[in-house]
Parts: structure tokens; sequence; C-alpha cells
């Protein structure tokens, strides 16, 4: 997939992947950025510089790729605990929350996310947003059966719903076999609310607003890179 931001987003991801320990643990993103992330850490374990390292795919995609790079993987029965995951985002809030999905992945990313010691999310400047659904919908996971209620439930908390769809005729099929409902909110003045309430409904199995998962953001942007920490100088608790 190309972007005008690939090299840029190479860096970043690259200074991600710094973080990467011999013996590590590590969350494999899904999405364009990650895909750098990925290749840099195959670079990495290929040269020596780290060594022992295992991944945990966060799709079938990415369980594809790291089996073509080169990367070893893992289960969650043998490391319940990741002490790193590196992903992109689609959108990134001031206080650093997240809104994730649009690749289709996003129960297992947060799965991984959740599961992890540390997560640092590489992003470009574009993804930087002042406020969670701005830029984008709140993809959220369903099950197939039931799902025209949960359309109506959506659309009763303010939702504009649009099925995802893989091509154009036919609908988008997560890893799991679960739809996805791009949800346009607007703004989210109140992220956490809205988390609660999609939380709160049965067929919902996951949603696309990830809050207090990141540990950092690493910003890729024509001045440089920036890495923001979660309470850190200037960053939000
Ligand atoms: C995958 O489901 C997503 O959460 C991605 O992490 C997100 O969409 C960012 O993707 P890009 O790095 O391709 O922009």
């Amino acid at each position: 997939m190309r972007d005008g931001f690939g090299p840029l987003k190479d860096q970043a991801a690259a200074r991600a992947v710094a973080l990467v320990e011999s013996g590590m643990v590590v969350g494999l993103g899904h999405g364009t950025t990650a895909a750098h992330a990925l290749r840099r850490l195959a670079e990495r374990l290929r040269v020596g510089e780290v060594r022992d390292v295992m991944g945990v795919p966060c799709s079938r995609f990415v369980e594809a790729e790291a089996a073509r790079l080169g990367v070893p993987l893992t289960t969650f029965e043998a490391h319940p605990v990741l002490d790193l995951t590196i992903d992109g985002a689609d959108e990134v809030s001031p206080e650093l929350d997240l809104l994730k999905g649009r690749g289709g992945a996003l129960l297992r990313e947060k799965i991984v996310a959740q599961a992890s010691r540390r997560v640092a999310i590489v992003v470009d400047e574009s993804k930087l947003s002042p406020c969670l659904g701005t830029r984008r919908p709140v993809p959220v996971e369903v099950l197939p059966f039931g799902c025209c209620s949960q359309v109506r439930y959506l659309e009763s908390l303010g939702a504009r719903v649009v099925p995802r769809k893989a091509d154009g005729r036919t609908l988008f099929v997560t890893d799991q076999g679960n739809l996805i409902l791009d949800c346009d909110f607007g703004p989210l003045s109140e992220p956490r609310r809205l988390a609660d309430q999609l939380g709160a409904r049965a067929g919902i199995v996951e949603h696309g607003l990830f809050l207090g998962l990141a540990t950092e953001v690493i910003v890729a942007g024509p001045g440089g890179i920036r890495h923001l920490r979660r309470g850190g100088p200037g960053a939000p608790s």
C-alpha cells in the first residue's frame, strides 16, 4: 500500500523497533505503519542486533507476513504477558487516546494491547486529532447474529452507521468471522461514556476506542520525529 508519509512512517517505525530488546515478546500490529515496524524488526533479527524475540500477531495477515520475513511467533498460551506492542492508529488525541480499526483488526489489536506492559503507537502527523471521531468513524465489530439490532442501537446513540464492505458489494468479515459497522458520531466530547455504552451491549464484540492503552506515541512529521509519553513532560498522565 502506498501513501505520502511512507518514508516518515518508516523512520518513526524504526524508532519504535529500537525499543525492542533481546528476549522480548512483542505484539505485532496490523496496518501500513505496523508493516514498516515488522520489516524493521525482521532486519534487526537478521543482522543479530537482537535475539530470541518472539511476536504475537494482531491478524492472520500479519501472521503470514511475520512468517515470510522470518520473525518467530508465539501464542498467548505460552506468553500471556507481552513486553511491548508496536502498532499504528487512525486518530490520536492530545491525551494519547486512540481511534483504531480502519484495517479491521481492532479486536485482536485491543487484546494484544491490553496484555502488553508497554504499547508504542506509531503515526504520522496527519493522525493527530483534537478530539477522537473528528476524522474517522468509530469502527464497531459486531456478531453477524443480531446485527440489524446493533445498527438500531448505534443509531439511537447518535451514529450514522455504515456496514463496512470488503469490495463494494460483499460485507467485510473480520478474522473472527464478525462484521464491522463504521459509526460516525462526529467529534466525541465523551469517548469514555461512549466506550461504556458500546461495552454494555450484547452482540457488540469490541470497538475502536483505545482509551488509556497507549503508553507512548511516536509521531513522524516533516520536522522530525517526536516521542510522546503518557505521563511524560508536557504529556497527559
Ligand atoms: C488496523 O485495524 C488499524 O487499527 C490500524 O492500526 C490503523 O488503521 C492504522 O493503520 P495505518 O498504519 O495503515 O494507517
